[in-house]
């Protein structure tokens, strides 16, 4: 993302004149528009809609700090087994830190369907990114984990790999850990084991040190990225995330 000065600038003044009044929920369209609120970037990314049919609007309810609310609603056909887009807030500083030097990471996050179509193929997910260098953009070469938490997986689907443990305990609740490779960088993701969890309250540390002291990720990785969103397959459905907030400290 480059926002250059000029534009930006345009932007600013524009909004002076324009719009006065109380700002209204702002809905991207574009297949890769993004919106700065509050200490996020909410992004539609549809970097898989290629894949099959369909559209997918995102809109920012509010935000204020790290308190966001936003939705989503996307309609997308064909190749059932590809992702279409991960619709996603990332936060704009949470990140940067070793994993050792990690006191906690809280959590809460607050989602339901307002509408979904029959037999929905898609996730409600974390996407954490983690690398040697201490900044790096999610799904490049500065990349070794993408630490995913599935907080939902309707359809049968599954992620990247295969499953090599289940039951495991952590934040209160009960994972399946599916683990493989894509690209340069390990995927580890951990599906809930008991359906869909609609609020989340969870400390993320217990599941980076999970991960440091059982799966051999090095305590040295840096925190490059905090993601969340729905990753679609098929279907139809309006997502509405209540309210989601993380930090880091
Ligand atoms: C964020 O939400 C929490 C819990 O609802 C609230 O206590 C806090 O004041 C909010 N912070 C901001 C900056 O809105
Ligand atoms: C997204 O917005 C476009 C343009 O307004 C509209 O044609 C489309 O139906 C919307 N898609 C969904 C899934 O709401
Ligand atoms: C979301 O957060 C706001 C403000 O912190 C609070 O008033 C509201 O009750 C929360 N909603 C849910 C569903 O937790």
């Amino acid at each position: 993302m480059h926002l250059g000065y000029i534009p930006f600038a345009l932007a600013v003044f524009s909004a002076v004149w324009a719009a006065p009044a109380a700002p209204a929920a702002q809905t991207l369209t574009g297949a890769f528009d993004c919106l700065t609120a509050g200490a996020y970037t909410l992004c539609q990314n549809q970097w898989g809609a290629s894949a099959g049919v369909g559209s997918q609007n995102s809109t920012l309810i509010s935000a204020s700090g790290n308190n966001i609310s936003w939705s989503t609603a996307w309609t997308w056909a064909n190749g059932p087994n590809n992702v279409k887009s991960y619709a996603n807030v990332i936060h704009n500083t949470a990140k940067g830190v070793q994993l050792k030097n990690i006191k906690s990471a809280p959590t809460n996050w607050v989602w339901k369907y307002n509408s979904e179509s029959q037999g929905i193929r898609a996730d409600v997910s974390f996407d954490i990114w983690t690398g040697v260098p201490q900044s790096g953009n999610p799904a490049t070469s500065a990349s070794s984990y993408e630490i995913m938490i599935w907080l939902s997986g309707l359809g049968g689907i599954q992620p990247v790999g295969s499953q090599i443990l289940s039951n495991v305990q952590i934040a209160g609740h009960s994972w399946n850990l599916w683990k493989g490779p894509n690209a340069n960088w390990q995927v580890l993701s951990f599906v809930s084991a008991s359906g869909d969890i609609t609020n989340f309250n969870a400390d993320l540390n217990a599941f980076f040190q999970y991960l440091v002291q059982n799966q051999g990720v090095s305590s040295s990785q840096y925190l490059q990225a905090i993601q969340t969103g729905t990753e679609p397959f098929v279907g139809s459905a309006s997502l509405d995330i209540e309210n989601f907030s993380v930090s880091v400290s």
